[in-house]
């Protein structure tokens, strides 16, 4: 899994949110806690664990509402800048990271509440593996963003470094089949990619915004969308 040791590298770590959410990348930053927040609702005191937390943004707003919050990743030092950002936040004593791979989860059965990971799944080689384990530790709720095969993110996908892979619909169904989870909520977002957007200044990019929510409320909105989330309950 080439996704697993890019994101180990400390230059990677450092520039990765400066990478993705400056610029028109705001933007992507903002749907994506609005996506996690819709998903799990009311968040105080609920048990919580983020898989590939990655720098902690979405731990660290969570910790910050109240939950009982676990960041969990394989890098050193993405965990590194999660620790750092918890701190200038003052959240550090709400949360708790732990380095461990998705695929083996260190965690007994039904041991959290919700069970979340945001762009995780397109680096995974062997997805039924962890949703599986996604699903074994939680008790409720699992989850998910994938990035899409039919959509414009697919004309410069294969060329990402780390790897990146697309899914249709059905396959992740059939991951949520496997792992007996039943799909209660889809969303389908971003008709131009987040490669698209992070190369906009700001302006110019919620002007191209308002154009895309607009188009993807209409019916061809869904099937061009680059990016879903899917909300599963146990
Ligand atoms: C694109 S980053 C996403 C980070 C964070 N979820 C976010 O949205 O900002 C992908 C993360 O997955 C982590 N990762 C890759 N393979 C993993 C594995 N097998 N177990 C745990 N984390 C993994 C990487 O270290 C990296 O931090």
């Amino acid at each position: 899994m080439k996704g697993q040791e890019w994101y180990q590298a400390d230059e990677v770590a450092e520039a990765y949110d400066e990478k993705r959410f400056s610029r028109g990348g705001r933007l992507i930053d903002r749907r994506e806690k609005e996506a996690v927040l819709h998903a799990l609702g009311p968040v105080e005191d609920r048990e919580i664990l983020e898989i590939a937390c990655g720098t902690g943004r979405f731990t660290a707003m969570l910790a910050d509402r109240g939950a009982d919050i676990v960041g969990l990743d394989i890098s050193g030092p993405m965990l590194q800048r999660g620790r750092e950002r918890a701190r200038e936040v003052g959240v550090a004593d709400n949360l708790e990271y732990m380095r461990s791979d998705a695929g083996r989860l260190p965690f007994p059965d039904n041991r959290f509440d919700a069970v979340f990971a945001m762009r995780f799944f397109h680096l995974a080689d062997t997805p039924e593996t962890f949703m599986s384990e996604m699903r074994r530790v939680s008790r409720e709720q699992v989850f998910l963003d994938t990035f899409n095969r039919f959509s414009a993110r697919s004309l410069y996908n294969w060329a990402l470094p780390m790897g990146s892979r697309l899914y249709s619909g059905r396959e992740v169904q059939e991951l949520l089949d496997a792992a007996d989870l039943d799909l209660v909520g889809t969303d389908h977002d971003w008709i131009g990619p987040y490669g698209f957007y992070r190369k906009l200044p700001n302006t110019l990019a919620s002007g191209f915004r308002t154009l895309d929510t607009a188009l993807g409320s209409t019916p061809i909105g869904p099937p061009l969308a680059s990016v879903s989330y899917w909300n599963a309950r146990l």
